[in-house]
């Protein structure tokens, strides 16, 4: 197979660290950033800003999933260790929140941003943040189940 695994598990952990680390730049250092704009200049620039991670993040997903995918059938697919399952059970769970975030509550900031409908593109912006935090849980949780339960 040659260097496949390696491969594989090279582009796994740069995508994971686009992945992980792009929410922690956007909540723990954008947001607190731009909490003191008025909803007139931060809203549209959490759109643009969304606009191009989301995008970022679908690609990252993409390979995730394919690496992810490509790896677990090599060791065994569900017959893999609990944690490589449970890896793959939280990534999923992870995607459909990115999925719910990017295709439900995004077009959400956008109409708002578009009618200037400043109360209602906070609220989403807010449901964002929420999901946000959600995942960036399940990515240190999933983080730590694929790392720290390796038994060796
Ligand atoms: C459908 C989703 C996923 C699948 C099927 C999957 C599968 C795998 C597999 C098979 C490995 C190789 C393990 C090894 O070399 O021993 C791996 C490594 C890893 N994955 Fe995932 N993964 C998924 C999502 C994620 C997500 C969302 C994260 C983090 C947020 C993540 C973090 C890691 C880490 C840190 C490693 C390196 C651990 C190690 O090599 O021991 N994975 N993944």
């Amino acid at each position: 197979m040659g260097y496949a695994m390696e491969i594989a598990l090279f582009a796994h952990l740069l995508s994971v660290a686009v992945w992980v680390g792009g929410m922690v730049f956007a909540h723990f250092c954008l947001r607190p950033g731009l909490a003191d704009l008025a909803p007139q200049l931060r809203l549209p620039l959490w759109e643009s800003v969304f606009g191009s991670f989301f995008n970022w993040i679908g690609g990252a997903v993409i390979v995730i999933l394919v690496s992810g995918g490509f790896m677990l059938m090599e060791f065994g697919g569900a017959n893999a260790a609990w944690q490589l399952n449970t890896m793959a059970a939280l990534g999923s769970v992870m995607m459909l929140i990115y999925g719910h975030i990017r295709f439900a509550v995004f077009p959400r900031i956008r109409r708002a941003v578009q009618s200037q409908s400043w109360p209602e593109g906070a609220q989403a912006v807010n449901t964002v943040r929420r999901l946000v935090v959600v995942n960036l849980v399940l990515g240190v949780v999933t983080i730590g189940v694929a790392v720290l339960a390796r038994g060796y």
